[in-house]
């Protein structure tokens, strides 16, 4: 076992399935609005002019490595960011909510794939600012894309469905619409993912949120094609991959083909069940259900244990929620999961 490792190594370690001291901890959106001091930037701008603005955007991402101790820092801005480039009209209420809902073909044809360096400069910049602030403490950076499929998905519906019926009545008729619209939608995230690792990210996660409403057979003609082109389309030697899939149980074996060298499960898969099973392929992040971060700091510490005890068979484990921060999530939640993770160096 290696000594006291730096944040960065712990974590691209763990990514990689190399020996590590203790597992390295992040959490998803982790800079939010259960945050105060989030909210005070926040005030009197709307969400995608933050996103845009250098300045915020980089005070915000470095919050919570001071407010709540975590040990990576992710991007702020949101997977619907570059898409604007498409020449798509949307807008933040808070979710993503599109003016037209792209149903036919006309529409897919009129999607720009810009280079990134022209559409998203704001973004580069956020994570060129961001790497050189980190490197004193050598804290890693993480960039990140939604995927096509999820993309596609509020693309199509228009704004969030409960179940997304539409796109999955389109996976089921076999749309041509919607395989242009995935096309395209590949291209847009390895262009961006390759950008945001040539401006300074040392992991990239994708995140495909809503992929776990397809059963295994669509999952296995539809997306998990998707994910090896964007696996392969990365180089992976310089920054690891981690595919994040919510409500995906059933997934775990597929999206551990995808070629991602981290998956990233929710709260409902039983983390010592993917530890074995696909433990021995692919690193493993999660899991806890944000809600647990409510509990009396005693339960969350013991909770933390625990994802380490099962997480332990896979080759490597990143201590993680099984779903972004919610804006009511207790700080004091927040801080008992970064501490209990850090302790847990100092018992072995
Ligand atoms: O993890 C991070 O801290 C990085 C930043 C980040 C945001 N969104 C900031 C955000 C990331 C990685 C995302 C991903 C994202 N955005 C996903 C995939 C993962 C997931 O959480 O399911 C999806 C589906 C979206 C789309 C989106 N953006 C929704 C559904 C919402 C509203 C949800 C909410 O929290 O109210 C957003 C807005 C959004 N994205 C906010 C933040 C901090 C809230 C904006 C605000 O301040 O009003």
């Amino acid at each position: 076992m290696p000594g006291e490792l730096s944040p960065t190594e712990r974590l691209l370690r763990a990514c990689r399935g190399e020996p590590v001291d203790r597992p390295p901890v992040w959490l998803m959106r982790q800079a939010g609005r259960y945050l105060p001091e989030y909210r005070r930037v926040r005030e009197g701008v709307s969400f995608l002019e933050m996103c845009r603005d250098v300045e915020r955007a980089v005070e915000v991402s470095l919050q919570p490595l001071r407010l709540v101790g975590t040990e990576a820092v992710i991007l702020f801005s949101d997977i619907f960011v570059p898409v604007v480039g498409m020449g798509v009209d949307l807008d933040f209420r808070p979710g993503p909510v599109v003016a037209e809902p792209i149903r036919r073909r006309e529409q897919v044809e009129a999607l720009r794939v810009p280079d990134p360096r022209d559409s998203v400069p704001f973004v580069l910049e956020i994570l060129r600012r961001l790497r050189r602030e980190l490197a004193a403490e050598q804290v890693p950076l993480l960039g990140f894309s939604g995927a096509p499929f999820t993309l596609a998905a509020y693309l199509v519906e228009g704004r969030r469905g409960k179940e997304f019926e539409e796109v999955r009545q389109l996976v089921h008729r076999g749309s041509e619409v919607l395989r242009g619209l995935l096309e395209r939608l590949v291209e847009l995230v390895v262009g961006y993912l390759r950008a945001q690792v040539e401006a300074g990210a040392q992991v990239v996660q994708l995140f495909d949120t809503w992929a776990g409403l397809l059963g295994r057979d669509e999952y296995r003609e539809w997306v998990l094609p998707l994910h090896q082109r964007i696996a392969k389309a990365l180089d992976r030697d310089r920054a690891p991959l981690i595919l994040y899939v919510k409500g995906g149980a059933h997934l775990v074996d597929l999206m551990a083909e995808s070629g991602a060298d981290v998956i990233s499960l929710d709260w409902r898969v039983e983390l010592a069940d993917a530890a074995r099973s696909v433990g021995g392929r692919v690193s493993l992040q999660g899991n806890l259900d944000p809600c647990a971060l409510a509990a009396p700091p005693e339960r969350i510490a013991a909770a933390v244990r625990a994802l380490a005890a099962a997480g332990r068979p896979a080759r490597g484990h990143v201590l993680n929620l099984g779903h972004g921060c919610l804006p009511d999530t207790p700080v004091e939640g927040v801080r008992a999961f970064t501490a209990a993770a850090r302790a847990l160096g100092a018992e072995r």
